[in-house]
């Protein structure tokens, strides 16, 4: 049940409508540089165990809308719960990021997308809380790892410098490599599917990795999957906007929107804003993308760039983000004084 509202600012701008101010959400909105998010995951439990508490994972996406009021919220969970869904080994230890027990072509065939809604059950709970609790003006926004980002983690088993064993499999057994691609196309599609029927009003395909890739790369691993999950999730859903956020795709940022058939691309911190202003925004909507470091830094150096990206961007349809997530040593109080800046301050 989508409850598509186009009077939310956020959803009226993806669908094309340009505002004075424009909407506004930060990518990890919820997390740790929180100090009421602090005391929640400290109540013991992992933090996957936090992921699979509707309660609690409605609360803590809840947090930020109270203290900054901005124009989405993005339900809390993680892109590693689809690995985990299908069957493989996710833990996210304290300090280390995730760990995840290796995919090789000879382990592929154990993991399975069939029980895929009953184990994220919990997030769509999660979903259909907060779609209750929010203010009528505030959208919910859903989302997922891109497959190839996703891959990245179930290949390496965690973060990667060189993302020698991914890339190995990808070039030396592209036909292998596409069973576990098509795999989490399959995966995505439901999830986002059954987020969208629990509530979520937008998606968001985060594509963390897309930068890794020469440009036919690009195109094999991480447009062409992106593309059939908008197919596939837009004859399903065709109200329910799709962003995809290709960090550091560069130059293959032209084109990527018309090619996967997403609504808006989430722009990272290094695309210049000119550059996107004549190339991107004629053919589509962009979100982006103050350098989360400046938010750690506040003050006149944040209040400048702020104005000068919306000074740039906002001539067009614009919703304002990061370049990438809020890190956890940003004060909360930052985050408010970006708010007023957005809102006309
Ligand atoms: O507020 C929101 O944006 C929603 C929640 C959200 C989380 N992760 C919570 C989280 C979202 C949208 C994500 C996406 C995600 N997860 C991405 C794509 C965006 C990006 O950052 O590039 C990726 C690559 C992941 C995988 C992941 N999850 C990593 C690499 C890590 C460890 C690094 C880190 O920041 O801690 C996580 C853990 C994670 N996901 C935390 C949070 C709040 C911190 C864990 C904790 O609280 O203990």
């Amino acid at each position: 049940m989508a409850r598509t509202n186009p009077k939310k600012p956020f959803l009226a701008t993806l669908g094309g409508e340009r505002r004075d101010w424009p909407p506004f959400w930060l990518m990890r909105q919820a997390g740790r540089y929180l100090p009421e998010y602090r005391q929640v995951r400290a109540q013991g439990g992992s933090f996957l165990d936090l992921c699979y508490n509707p309660e609690l994972a409605a609360e803590v996406t809840l947090q930020p809308i109270r203290r900054y009021a901005p124009d989405a919220a993005i339900i809390f969970s993680d892109i590693l719960v689809v690995p985990h869904a299908l069957g493989q080994l996710v833990d996210f230890e304290e300090g280390r990021g995730p760990v995840l027990e290796p995919v090789r072509p000879a382990t592929l065939a154990s993991l399975s997308a069939a029980g895929l809604r009953d184990h994220l059950a919990p997030v769509y709970e999660a979903i259909a809380r907060v779609a209750q609790a929010l203010p009528a003006e505030i959208a919910l926004i859903g989302f997922a790892g891109g497959p190839w980002t996703v891959a990245s983690y179930m290949v390496e088993g965690g973060t990667s410098r060189d993302f020698a064993a991914l890339k190995g499999w990808a070039y030396t057994d592209p036909d292998g490599f596409a069973a576990l691609i098509d795999l989490l196309v399959e995966a995505t599609v439901e999830h986002l599917c059954a987020q969208i029927e629990a509530g979520a009003e937008a998606v968001q395909i985060f594509e963390s990795w897309a930068g890794i890739l020469p440009a036919p790369g690009f195109a094999r691993w991480c447009v062409e999957p992106v593309a059939a999950i908008v197919k596939r999730v837009k004859a399903a859903h065709p109200d329910i906007p799709v962003i995809a956020f290709p960090r550091g795709a560069g130059v293959l940022y032209q084109g990527y929107a018309e090619a996967t058939g997403v609504d808006a691309v989430g722009l990272d911190t290094t695309v210049p804003t000119r550059w996107a202003a004549e190339v991107l925004q004629p053919d589509t909507v962009v979100q982006g993308n103050l350098d989360p470091q400046l938010l750690v830094t506040g003050g006149a150096a944040m209040a400048e760039a702020a104005r000068a990206i919306i000074a740039e961007l906002n001539h067009a349809p614009f919703v304002f983000n990061l370049g990438h997530g809020v890190v956890p040593e940003t004060p909360p109080e930052h985050v408010a004084e970006l708010a007023a800046i957005i809102r006309g301050g």
